[in-house]
């Protein structure tokens, strides 16, 4: 079954959310394949939002293992607490970085990139990934990229 998105730039941010949601909601309605559904979800945030690279994390035994994204070559492995999306996998929260240097012990999988927000995908109290976004733009987040991503996140986790 294919696909394609259209959701129109000339948009708020928070109708770009909305129709990119329900839209992630049909795609993800036509195949069970939980790589093959993520790999489209970066995609179309990518593609919606324009940002720098978007992608996920699994949580595999003690460390974060690289998954679908849609980007330039990322880390393949981030320890529990290490970097932005370590801490987001051990405090359990979303954290937005609105300058990436002044995050203590940030992980540069890429020099291009300024802000990120890494949001948790939690199932019955436990991180299952990370969804990770980069822009190469300074305070590109904020909290209505939060209060959508953490939809996502949470259809996400209903399809581990
Ligand atoms: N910057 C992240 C590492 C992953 S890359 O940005 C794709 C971090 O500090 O955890």
């Amino acid at each position: 079954m294919s696909h394609e998105i259209s959701i129109d730039s000339n948009l708020s941010k928070e109708e770009r959310y909305l129709q990119l949601l329900s839209q992630i909601k049909a795609i993800v309605a036509g195949e069970t394949d939980l790589i093959a559904n993520l790999a489209n979800i970066s995609s179309v945030l990518k593609e919606t939002f324009s940002w720098w690279w978007v992608g996920f994390y699994f949580v595999k035994e003690n460390e974060l293992v690289l998954g679908p994204f849609q980007g330039p070559l990322a880390c393949t492995r981030i320890a529990f607490g290490k970097g932005v999306c370590g801490s987001a996998w051990s405090r359990k929260q979303t954290i937005m970085v609105d300058d990436v240097e002044t995050f203590e012990g940030h992980i540069a999988c890429s020099s291009a990139s300024r802000s990120e927000m890494v949001v948790p995908i939690i199932k019955n109290h436990e991180v299952l990934a990370v969804l990770d976004i980069d822009s190469e733009k300074l305070a590109q987040f904020d909290v209505i990229d939060q209060q959508y991503l953490e939809e996502l996140t949470a259809l996400i986790a209903l399809l581990f």
